[in-house]
């Protein structure tokens, strides 16, 4: 069994981060997103994995390399434009040669994994399975309709009156079948090869698609209060404290507290759940319970939490406290001395700032 992961589009939702970054590579728990749909993939003991990759192409590559880290093989599969997820399928015809394969959208995050959903699939053989969860909010998922049996009846894309609360979870598992159904389907009037349709396709050709369906937290990330929602689950999920870095002055550390190699925090409150990356500096600041710190930043005078700087930023004498927010790479915010006394910024496009 081989796996696919999706890991291109334009990410417009969490812009600007995505002016310079590919969605997928946005930490949660000061770990990529796509990260966590490798190691899914490892853990269900898959090791050859296809990367589909679209404009952000150079920087995937870039952070994943071979794949070699986690024991893996990763071949990238360009995608010209995002044309669907049934036609990533399509282009990876080649690279399964024959072989079945997990479909894994990279800005999904599923906690407890995908293993469980293997090792049925690779137990009832049927020609293909989804991955259901009950959402409060289906018409804005692909939704599936059981039929007596447990098997899929019918699946629709979004639709505006859904006929049950199961929401496809972006991770399916595939037999070669679904090559001749990928070809077979028209673009939807979004103008993309959907792969609910080319399911359907299986059903309506008499193939057998079986659900599983989960119970646990999963995710399909796209705007900021995912982002926040994920960090609060993944650091959640922190097993206990490993301070590697330097801890001066009356430096208070509580609860679960991850903070890595280089980094110098002084006279300082810690609450965890609360990740710090290598080589920061922290003076005289509070970091509350869920805040995701990556590497080589720098905060000084200022309280934060609930939050997810990444790295190479700067945060300086704020005095006050940062909440509920998602700060890029190399940011700086500082008070100022000079006159007049007002706000200054430089902001990038789709930048978003609220002032209380
Ligand atoms: C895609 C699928 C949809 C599924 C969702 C899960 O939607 O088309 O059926 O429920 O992923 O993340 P998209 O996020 O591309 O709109």
């Amino acid at each position: 069994m081989k796996g696919l992961i999706l890991s291109g589009g334009k990410g417009t939702r969490l812009r600007p981060i995505t002016h310079t970054a590919a969605k997928q590579l946005v930490p949660v728990a000061n770990k990529p997103i796509l990260f966590y749909a490798i190691e899914a993939l490892r853990a269900a003991g898959i090791e050859e994995i296809g990367i589909i990759v679209g404009e952000t192409h150079q920087e995937v590559r870039e952070a994943v390399g071979d794949g070699s880290r986690w024991k893996a093989s990763v071949t990238y599969i360009q995608q010209e434009a995002p044309l669907g997820l049934a036609h990533a399928v399509k282009i990876a015809e080649d690279f399964m040669a024959g072989d079945s394969f997990v479909m894994y959208l990279g800005d999904n995050l599923i906690r407890g994994g995908i293993t469980d959903f293997v090792r049925q699939f690779e137990d009832s053989r049927p020609d293909a399975m989804v991955l259901l969860a009950k959402v409060p909010n289906p018409s804005q998922f692909g939704v599936a309709e059981l039929d007596g049996d447990g098997r899929i009846h019918r699946l629709e894309e979004k639709p505006a009156r859904p006929r049950s609360d199961l929401a496809l979870v972006g991770v399916y598992l595939f037999t070669g079948k679904i090559f001749g159904a990928v070809n077979a389907i028209k673009p939807s009037p979004r103008g993309e090869l959907e792969i609910t349709d080319a399911i359907s396709h299986l059903i309506d050709e008499r193939m057998t698609v079986l659900p599983h369906v989960i119970t646990g937290w999963w995710k399909d990330t796209g705007k900021l209060s995912d982002m926040l929602e994920a960090n609060r689950i993944m650091l959640d999920d922190l097993a206990g404290s490993a301070v590697e870095g330097n801890l001066l002055g009356d430096t208070q550390i509580q609860g679960r507290v991850v903070v890595g190699r280089g980094t110098v925090i002084e006279n300082c409150t810690i609450r965890g759940p609360v990740v710090i990356g290598e080589d920061c500096r922290l003076a005289r600041t509070f970091v509350g319970p869920y805040t995701s710190i990556g590497p080589s930043v720098t905060i000084t005078g200022t309280e934060i939490e609930h939050s997810i700087v990444l790295a190479g930023s700067t945060i300086e004498e704020l005095g006050g406290r940062i909440e509920g927010s998602l700060l890029g790479k190399n940011v700086e915010v500082r008070r100022h001395q000079a006159l007049p006394r007002a706000y200054h910024l430089m902001l990038g496009d789709n930048s978003q700032v609220g002032i209380p």
